[in-house]
Formats: C-alpha cells, structure tokens, sequence
C-alpha cells in the first residue's frame, strides 16, 4: 500500500493506493476570503491540518500504519513554503515507519492519473488555476508541446470573475452564466504554434466590462468559446504533431462540461479517443500523488534509510525536468 502526500499549493492531503486502486482521497484546502493564496499562510494551514488528515486517511481507507509500504510525496514544482511543510511530514513519517520515500511530480500525477480512466498513452491537456500546458510522452521524456505564455487559464478566468464581481473562484459560475447566452462577441484570439496567451484578452474583457454595454452573460459565453477553442486547437495540434491517438484532460479547468464537451468533438472528428477523469481526479488531489507513487515504487523507484533527509523540494521543477524511469 502506498500512502501519497499532496500539499504544492492550497490543497494539503493523503491518499492511499493498492495495486491501482484507490483507497481514500481525503483532502483539507487553504482557502481565502479574496481568493489570493499567501503561500505563508497555506503552509502555516498545511501544519495545522496534517495530523487530522492522516488519521481521517487511515480511517478512510480502513487501514493501520503499519499496512503502509512506502510514502509518496509531491516534491515538485509549487510554492516553496507549502512543498517544505508537506516535505517535513513525508520524512518524519517515512522515517518513522521505516519506509522509501518517493519523489513525485505533481504536474506528471495530473497526466497518470488518466489511466484509471483506460488512457494509456495520451496528449494531457493540463488546465488549472496555476497551470495550463500541452503535455506528452515522446523520446524518453513528458514534454510540454504548448504552454501559456503568461498566466494559468483559471487564473485567467478566477481574474475576469473577480473585476466582473461574479465572485472567487469563478470557474464555475462563468460556466453557469455561459451556458444563458449563445451570443458571441469577437475577442481576440491567442494562439502562437502551440502556445496561447491570455492577458491579452483579459485586457480587452476588463474594456468591456467596464464599458457597462455588454451583458455578462455574454461575455462569460465568449470568453468560454475563445479560449477554450485556443486549447482545443494547441491540443489537437500535439494529437497531430506526435501522431497520439488518445487526448486526456487534467487540471480544475477540465471540471467545465463545454471544454469537455469542445474537446469530445474534436477528438471525435479525427478518431482519437477522449478521457476525463471524474472531478475529484482533476483538481489537485493527493490519490494522483499515491498512484504515481505506486508506479514508481513498483520500479524501485524512490530512496531509502539515510537518502531519505537528502531529499528536497523543487518549487520550479518542469514538467520535461523529470526523469521518467517507470516506463
Ligand atoms: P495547480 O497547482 O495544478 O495549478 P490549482 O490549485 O491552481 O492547481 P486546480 O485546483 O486544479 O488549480 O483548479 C482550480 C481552478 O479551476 C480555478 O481557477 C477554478 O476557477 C477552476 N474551475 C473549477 N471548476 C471550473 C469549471 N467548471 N469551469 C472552469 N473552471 C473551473
Ligand atoms: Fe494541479
């Protein structure tokens, strides 16, 4: 059984794999009345939690301590003050229990995840608050085919939400208000090859909004068209590039049913197949930290006895940083 620690940003949490199935995802997330993270303040949220957590994952999974064959921790990449916290806890208990401890990415967990939905070898389209990227498996490596170029699509849509005084986060009321309008008004569109940008257009809906002659819904409906279209292009540009068959979705950006919807089609028009993991998956959850882990455990993966306080965090770690030796 192999236990997975979650905490690079708001989210601090345990979950618990056997032989790829998933025992528990228990989760506690740092949340704010604004909505900006302080990552000092998360960490301090992460120390708080971590003991509860641990016991209500146990519970959960109706498993003892001493079941736990080796702990998995999101080492890479987040906010420094968050990975230490969740670090410290990984160590104390891997070393308590005489354990490995194993390093995962959390970028790469939100991509093996999706193989508990049947994808195998896939495009990710990674959509999160932080993060939006173009994710692949090619010549030895998960590299990143498109990426944005300034800030994260949820970001970006938490933003508009925010100064459209919809509220935080806004993902999914936007989603609501879309789905009242069919009315598209042209926004730009932000595509360079396989990467996008959104400041830009966050710019022009900020004109917009203030300007007092567009109805929100409206906009919420062309905002959601635009730049999920972006995606679904650079997406099906690495479905093309890398010759794949198979494009999975990831991220908290990949709960909204019409990119779901956008990317089914197109997927559908070019043969290929479409994977979504169920919600719980997509937002960061720490089940995706324990079933990577098990993974790489299965490999030999992961260090052991007094490498074990060598380890460190990797708050920049990229996505093609890693060395992926499980495969
Ligand atoms: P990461 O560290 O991987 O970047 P994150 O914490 O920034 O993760 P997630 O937890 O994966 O992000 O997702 C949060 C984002 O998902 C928020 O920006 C939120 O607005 C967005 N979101 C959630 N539901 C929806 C939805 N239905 N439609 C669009 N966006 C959504
Ligand atoms: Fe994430």
């Amino acid at each position: 059984m192999i236990l997975g620690i979650e905490s690079t940003a708001h989210t601090f949490g345990i979950g618990v794999v056997e032989k790829g199935k998933i025992l528990c995802n228990v989760k506690d997330s740092y949340t704010t009345e604004k909505g900006g993270i302080v990552p000092m303040d998360a960490a301090k949220h992460h120390k708080e939690v971590c003991d509860n957590v641990f016991d209500t994952a146990l519970k959960e999974a109706g498993i003892s301590e001493k079941d736990i064959n080796a702990i998995a921790i999101s080492n890479a990449p987040g906010l420094a003050p968050c990975l230490i916290e969740g670090m410290k806890f990984a160590k104390n208990k891997a070393l308590g229990l005489s354990v490995p401890l194993i390093p995962v990415n959390h970028c790469v967990a939100h991509l093996e995840i999706g193989r508990l939905t049947g994808a195998n070898d896939s495009v990710l389209l990674y959509a999160s608050g932080a993060n939006t990227q173009i994710i692949a498996y090619a010549g030895g490596k998960y590299r990143v085919f498109g990426e944005t170029l300034d800030i994260g699509v949820g970001n970006f849509i938490d933003n508009f939400a925010r100064f459209a005084g919809i509220g935080f986060p806004g993902g999914l009321k936007i989603q609501k208000l879309a789905e009242k309008s069919e009315n598209y008004i042209e926004l730009p569109y932000k595509l360079k090859g396989m990467d996008v940008a959104f400041s830009g257009i966050l710019t022009k809906l900020r004109q917009m909004v203030e300007s007092r002659r567009y109805r929100i819904e409206d906009l919420a409906y062309s905002l959601q068209e635009t730049v999920f279209a972006m995606l679904v292009e650079s997406a099906e540009r690495a479905l093309a590039h890398t010759g794949k068959k198979e494009l999975l979705l990831g991220g908290g950006v990949a709960c909204n049913t019409r990119l779901q919807e956008m990317c089914k089609i197109m997927c559908e028009e070019r043969g290929a197949k479409f994977f979504v993991p169920s919600n719980e998956f997509l937002v960061d959850n720490p089940a995706m930290i324990a079933y990577l882990g098990e993974i790489m455990f299965d490999k030999g993966l992961g260090v052991s006895g007094k490498e074990i306080d060598k380890l460190d965090i990797n708050p920049r770690e990229r996505t093609d940083d890693v060395e992926v030796r499980w495969r």
